[in-house]
């Protein structure tokens, strides 16, 4: 960074001194849900205008932030162990200050400096632009806190630095907060209420990633299919717009058309849908649009429909299988996943068992499962008994991930025999001869090298696969490359 001293000198005119200093180097770390890292790359773009540069070696960086998440008690147990290593760290290296951000930032807020004293910065979700003015404050040896949650900000004046990139496959954010209000979960109280991203910067930034080679994007909020652009605002505000706003608003399956048509080769991904807010609309979008992958993240969290009202999902068991048979019907070789929770407050064995039949139903591709966690100040919190015990959780638990995986090898058998477009994405992590990429339904897929690249689109033959990775052997490029 170049820094600019006024120097006067007695006699002599005024003298300005250039010195040079070299660039002040971030590190950043992120956990948690796909958003968590996109924000970590609108937060690196923020300070790069500031001359910070990222690096990846902890030891010598001057600003280190930790990018948090909230959704589970482990999740924060794990940052709190690195805020113990980052502590170590900076015994040695004094000039370095560590900042929060993201939805433990938001939860704990100023807190988190009592809490642990090795924190100089507590940054919420919506305030990052403000970064710049919190990181002279505390250059200045105060301590920093801005856990403002907004009703515009989503960013989309802001160009991303994609870190750790592959080259090929980047995520776009398109949303922010959640209304939705389920009970067991945190995230409307850490990213504030829903706003919806003008679809020109979306498709501004798609194109941006094409040209930079980019050839895969994949659109992310938490509950995508609530998209809304109505000019701005929040959703829940959507009702008081102007009637013209009304009538030129678009939705999610107009924000997919606009995509898909404005970059014809990117392939297009999108998550989380949240199955009450999923439209056939949007099913038969993904399937007139050869770029949009045909593959829908579409958790349910339960099998049972006492548990669903409980957790207050919008939608009975009969409404999801009725989504599912309009998903096959429309894109037959659609891939599907799930998020499950095991041992929701008043969860009966004849419940955890509709879950398991829900799961016998669908057959998912793969899935996400986790034990519950109370997350203090959600309704369930507040409202329920967290009565399962540990191990009759983590029993059902066991069942969920056992039967999704012979769920998954039933599903990756499906794919033998079959030659089926890859997008490469790098060397496998198992073989330096191999690369790894994925089909439309987001399988991962091994095969040798031979003469292609990273980026490429080639037809893969599959010969072989386990529960989780496709086995093959490229036959040429596909047409889209
Ligand atoms: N917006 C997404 C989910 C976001 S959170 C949706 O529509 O479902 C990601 C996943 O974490 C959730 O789907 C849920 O399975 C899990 N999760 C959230 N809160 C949890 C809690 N308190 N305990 C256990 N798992 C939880
Ligand atoms: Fe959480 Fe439900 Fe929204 S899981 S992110 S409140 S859709």
């Amino acid at each position: 960074m170049e820094k600019v001293i006024d120097e006067a000198i007695q006699g002599s005119p005024l003298v300005l001194e250039t010195i040079t200093q070299g660039p002040r180097k971030l590190y950043i770390e992120s956990y948690g849900c796909q958003m968590n890292f996109s924000d970590s790359e609108i937060v690196a773009s923020i300070l790069a205008r500031e001359g910070f540069d990222t690096t990846q070696i902890l030891e010598e960086a001057d600003l280190v932030l930790v990018n948090t998440c909230s959704i589970r008690e482990k999740a924060e147990t794990t940052v709190r162990k690195r805020l113990e290593k980052f502590n170590a760290v900076k015994k040695t290296r004094p000039q370095m200050k560590v900042g929060v951000l993201g939805c433990m930032a938001e939860r704990l807020k100023a807190q988190f400096l009592e809490e642990e004293k090795i924190v100089d910065m507590v940054v919420g979700p919506d305030a990052y632009k403000d970064l710049p003015n919190l990181i002279r404050e505390i250059d200045d040896g105060r301590q920093a806190v801005n856990v403002i949650l907004s009703k515009e900000e989503t960013y989309g004046d802001i160009a991303p630095v994609r870190l750790n990139s592959n080259g090929v496959t980047a995520f776009v954010s398109i949303t922010r907060g959640c209304d939705n209000m389920c009970t067991f979960c945190v995230v409307p109280f850490t990213r504030g209420r829903e706003r919806s991203r003008d679809p020109l910067s979306i498709v501004k930034e798609v194109t941006e990633l094409w040209d930079k080679g980019f050839k895969e994007v994949t659109l992310l909020g938490q509950n995508v299919d609530s998209y809304l652009w109505y000019g701005g605002g929040l959703k829940k505000d959507f009702e008081k717009a102007s009637e013209v706003q009304q009538a030129t608003a678009v939705n999610f399956s107009g924000l997919l058309r606009m995509v898909a048509e404005a970059q014809p080769g990117m392939r297009i991904r999108f998550s989380t849908s949240n199955p009450q807010d999923m439209t056939l609309d949007v099913i038969e979008t993904m399937s007139s649009y050869q770029n949009i992958c045909n593959y829908i993240h579409l958790p349910v969290q339960s099998g049972s429909d006492s548990v669903l009202k409980a957790m207050n999902r919008l939608h009975t068991r009969a409404e999801y299988f009725e989504l599912i048979d309009n998903i096959r019907a429309i894109i037959p070789d659609c891939a599907i996943s799930q998020d499950m929770i095991a041992g929701f407050p008043g969860e009966t064995e004849e419940d955890h068992k509709d879950t398991l039949s829900l799961m016998e139903f669908v057959k998912y591709d793969f899935g996400f499962m986790f034990a519950y966690s109370e997350r203090p100040g959600t309704m369930a919190a507040r409202k329920l008994q967290d009565d399962i015990p540990h191990e009759t959780k983590n029993r059902r638990l066991r069942e969920i991930i056992s039967l999704q995986q012979k769920h998954s090898l039933y599903r990756t058998r499906q794919h033998l025999g079959k030659t089926e477009e890859v997008l490469i994405e790098g060397t496998s992590k198992k073989s330096e001869e191999h690369w790894m990429g994925r089909n439309s339904q987001n399988t991962v897929v091994v095969f040798p090298k031979k003469n292609y690249q990273t980026g490429d689109f080639v037809n893969v033959k599959i010969q072989d696969c386990t529960s989780a990775t496709l086995i093959g052997s490229a036959v040429g490029y596909s047409e889209n490359n």
